[in-house]
Order: structure tokens, then C-alpha cells, then sequence
């Protein structure tokens, strides 16, 4: 009888600490002990398979294709997704051209969204459509970022509020990725200002300029015309503005309007400022068509570092550009959009800086 019960407490034991066993070690990692879980790796319905791709959809609308720099930013955006790329997460990425046409771009938006994408990127033809599209994506529970084109909030005396537009502080999944503007504009004016003659190629005692604007909507435009010229006068330079006009940050208007001002203004003229590199070239044709020689009685200023600029400032042909950093502001973008993908938190804003490029980098 007590070897009887002797055996039985033993048995007991032994399926008492096999239970416990496998209760530590639920998951089955001990190869010594058979694991008869539930919880084995058999595939469930609500868990995705360690092999199977999740797929997000990211929508882009670009402004407009025909742009020199953003060809640049949509091109380093695309690539740089591709890049995060693993076995387990993919981005199929669509990227609109907003053609220039505000109603065009909140067609595409309207598409993107009875698509079922899982973020959209946007770069607003017209920033003061923020709020629209904004609002488009945040009735749909569709995360957004704005890039390249910093909408400005107002308050009520029409006094623009910088980085603060109610629609990115208020909605905790939208936010801007870009450069700030004044910065390069204040390198432009920096440039100048910087140079032995302080600007004055002519030598009649102030700097007399022709400003070429991109887009008078656009906060990029509005800083740049803005900052270069107070830099100049915080130094005590007298300007001079002989025509300021609308280039729509395009080549061949770049080119007119330089063309017509040197027609007009002959050697009045010391410098010729550009929203962008893009005009800036259109103006460099000007200026050589003019006779003119950049360094020598002209200066020339634009914004982006192109390659093709970059070139010029090396061979003289060219004063200083401000480099406009298309690969840390997609990058940034890119990442940021992850994060809201992956459902973490982020910040309003996020800034990249601008770099002063003149002959002095190249050295
Ligand atoms: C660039 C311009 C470009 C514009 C588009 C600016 O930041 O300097 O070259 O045309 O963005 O919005």
C-alpha cells in the first residue's frame, strides 16, 4: 500500500512540474519539453505571417513637375523610400503632378483619399489652400505632410504669423517639412554685403538692384525679396530697387525680365537678386547677351545650388546661390512620414537648413 502511494505521489509530481514547465515556457523554446500551448506558432487569421508584406500606400501631389528643383526633391523623395524598404514593409508610392492648378491638386487629394491611402505628401500649388486640403485629409483620418511650400497663417490685423498656421499646430497628425525662407534670403543679402565693395559694382555710392520674384503667393518668394535686401540695410548699405517683377520661378521669365531691366536700366544696374537658381540662369543668358560681366560690372544672386550654378559661381559667371537642401528636407519628409505611419508621435514643424554657397566654398 505505501509503495502504492509512494508511486502515485511520484507520478504526481512529475505531471505537476511537466505542467509548470510548459506554462514558463509557453512559447515553446525549450527543445527538452514538448510544447502542447495553444499559443504555438500555428498561423492565426488576426496575425500576420513573420513573411507577409505590409503594404503602405502613400499618396504625393507636387505642385508642379515642371520645376527644376522640385524634379530634384520628388526624384531624392522616391528613392529614399525605396530604401527603407525591407522584406516585411513597402511603400507604394504615387506621385501626382499638381500641374500648377489649385483645383487639379484637390482632385488628386479627393483620389488619394477614395483610394484608401495611408499618408499623403503635398506640396500646395497655393499655399492659402492649406486649410482645404488640411481639412480634406483630416476628414478622412489620413495623415498629412506638407512640404517645400511653408503655409502663413494670419492674425486678426492681417500681421502674418511665422510657424504657427492653426491647421498644423492644431492637428497633431500634419506637420511642414522645409526650409526657412528668411534664411536664404539673408544669405543672398549676406553675399553682397560681404564683398569688398559691399555691392556697389558701379560705384555711385548705394546698390541699386533688380529683384526677379517667383511667386508673390508663395512664403519663399515673399521671404527671400524681403531678407536679402534687409540684410544689405542692416549693414548700412543704401539700396536702390530699380524694378522688381513676377517670374514665376521659371527660366525663360527669368531671361525677359533680366533682359528688359538691362534694356532699361544699362549700367545703373549692380546686381540682379533671384528668387531661384532657375531664373537666375535665365537672367545669366541676359546678362552675357547684354555684354555685361558677372563680377566685373554685375552681380547675380539666386537660391537652390543647382548643379549647373554651382558651375558658374566656380567659373565667375555666376556671384552666389544659397543651396537648398532637397535631400535633407525629402529625407526628413520620408522619415517623418514613417513615423505617422507608424502611429508615433511628431512635431509641427521641421526645419533644414540653407547653405551659403559663393566662391569662398569652393576653396
Ligand atoms: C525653390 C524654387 C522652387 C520652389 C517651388 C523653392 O524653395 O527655391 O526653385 O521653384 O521652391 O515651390
Amino acid at each position: 500500500m505505501k509503495k502504492v502511494l509512494a508511486l502515485l505521489l511520484a507520478l504526481t509530481m512529475v505531471f505537476a512540474l511537466v505542467a509548470c514547465g510548459n506554462k514558463d515556457d509557453g512559447k515553446g523554446n525549450d527543445p527538452q519539453t514538448p510544447n502542447t500551448d495553444q499559443d504555438q506558432q500555428t498561423p492565426t487569421d488576426d496575425k500576420p505571417s513573420n513573411t507577409e508584406a505590409k503594404t503602405y500606400k502613400v499618396g504625393v501631389s507636387i505642385y508642379q513637375f515642371n520645376d527644376n528643383f522640385m524634379t530634384l526633391y520628388r526624384n531624392e523623395l522616391e528613392a529614399y523610400f525605396k530604401t527603407l524598404e525591407t522584406d516585411t514593409v513597402k511603400y507604394q508610392v504615387s506621385i501626382q503632378d499638381g500641374k500648377n492648378d489649385m483645383s487639379e491638386q484637390t482632385n488628386q487629394i479627393n483620389n488619394f483619399i477614395t483610394q484608401g491611402v495611408d499618408l499623403i505628401i503635398c506640396n500646395p500649388v497655393q499655399t492659402s489652400s492649406a486649410d482645404t486640403l488640411i481639412d480634406l485629409a483630416m476628414n478622412a483620418g489620413i495623415p498629412m505632410v506638407l512640404i517645400n511650400r511653408e503655409p502663413l497663417g494670419v492674425d486678426a490685423d492681417g500681421n502674418t504669423l511665422d510657424e504657427a498656421y492653426p491647421g498644423i499646430i492644431n492637428n497633431p497628425t500634419v506637420c511642414y517639412v522645409g526650409a526657412d525662407a528668411r534664411q536664404s534670403g539673408t544669405y543672398q543679402g549676406e553675399i553682397v554685403r560681404d564683398l569688398d565693395n559691399k555691392g556697389d559694382m558701379n560705384g555711385d555710392g548705394k546698390v541699386s538692384y533688380v529683384m526677379i520674384i517667383g511667386d508673390p503667393e508663395n512664403p519663399d518668394a515673399q521671404y527671400r525679396t524681403e531678407y536679402s535686401i534687409k540684410a544689405l540695410t542692416d549693414a548700412g548699405i543704401e539700396v536702390e530697387e530699380l524694378t522688381a517683377q513676377i517670374g514665376n520661378w521659371d527660366t525663360n521669365q527669368g531671361q525677359q525680365i533680366a533682359q528688359n531691366a538691362l534694356t532699361q536700366y544699362g549700367d545703373k544696374i549692380d546686381v540682379i537678386f533671384c528668387n531661384n537658381d532657375g531664373m537666375a540662369l535665365g537672367a545669366a543668358a541676359a546678362i552675357e547677351q547684354a555684354g555685361r560681366k558677372v563680377g566685373e560690372d554685375i552681380l547675380l544672386l539666386g537660391v537652390d545650388a543647382l548643379e549647373d550654378c554651382q558651375k558658374m559661381i566656380k567659373e565667375g559667371t555666376m556671384t552666389g546661390t544659397v543651396l537648398n537642401d532637397h535631400v535633407g528636407q525629402s529625407h526628413k519628409a520620408v522619415d517623418v512620414a514613417v513615423q505617422l505611419l507608424n502611429g508615433e508621435t511628431i512635431d509641427n514643424y521641421y526645419w533644414v537648413d540653407y547653405v551659403k554657397v559663393d566662391a569662398n566654398y569652393f576653396k
